[in-house]
């Protein structure tokens, strides 16, 4: 199982701090059974201006440190862009934007501020070639009252993306409604772990083993290993 959300680059956003912390919950990811992982840093022009250049120095400063562990893994990373006025005027100059696999680019939105003009990022992505991915619907709250509008997400070419923890009470229980209700209506494409730190990978443990998770990807036709092509 690839898991291709999450925030294990050492000290560029504002998951793992070093890279002690990035291979204690690349151990725990493996443990819950994701035996590739493809990390998605932060890109948010206020709180976290990463680029490409930033991302790939952490990506080779963690290869190193797994080497040095004796561990063969490999580490692919891309990013997960925040949409908002800097992404779209940088996208219409055409900057390269990180890829997950395939065409694919993970996005988020605010969550505290419904987008505006939410057509307007799928559609410049999409003439551009990148099909969007949205990370955790279920995590905006905005949304929650309105379950139509994540069908008209879908319909402007947005693929969605569970965090697993969603369907725990970690974010909360209306968060996990939404995510129950989502998954039910067979909604999500993919399902990650959007891992930051310990906390999150102690609720992983608490809540999921290797089978369930694979029984939720078999049952959901969740498609993660399909970025591996
Ligand atoms: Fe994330």
């Amino acid at each position: 199982m690839l898991d291709f959300h999450n925030h294990i680059l050492p000290g560029i956003d504002d998951g793992a701090p070093d890279t002690e912390q990035s291979l204690i919950l690349i151990r725990g990811l493996q443990e819950l059974g994701f035996d590739r992982i493809h990390a998605s840093p932060h890109i948010i022009a206020d709180t976290h201006p990463n680029s490409p250049k930033t991302i790939e120095a952490a990506r080779q400063k963690l290869s190193q440190a797994i080497e040095a562990q004796g561990m063969t893994l490999s580490i692919h990373a891309a990013a997960e862009y925040m949409l908002d006025d800097v992404f779209l005027s940088n996208l219409k100059a055409k900057q390269p934007l990180l890829r997950l696999g395939g065409d694919r680019v993970l996005v988020e939105f605010s969550y505290i501020q419904k987008p505006d003009h939410v057509e307007s990022y799928s559609f410049e992505m999409q003439i551009q070639g990148y099909e969007p991915v949205l990370a955790h619907p279920e995590r905006y709250g905005y949304y929650h009252r309105d379950f139509e509008y994540y069908e008209y997400l879908k319909g402007l070419g947005f693929e969605f993306q569970l965090n697993l923890l969603s369907l725990t009470p970690y974010y909360g229980r209306d968060v996990q409604k939404a995510a129950e209700r989502l998954l039910k209506a067979g909604m999500y494409d993919f399902a990650c772990t959007d891992m930051h730190h310990e906390r999150h990978l102690e609720a992983m443990r608490a809540h999921f083993d290797k089978g369930k998770l694979q029984d939720l990807f078999d049952k959901y036709e969740l498609k993660n290993d399909e970025l591996l092509a």
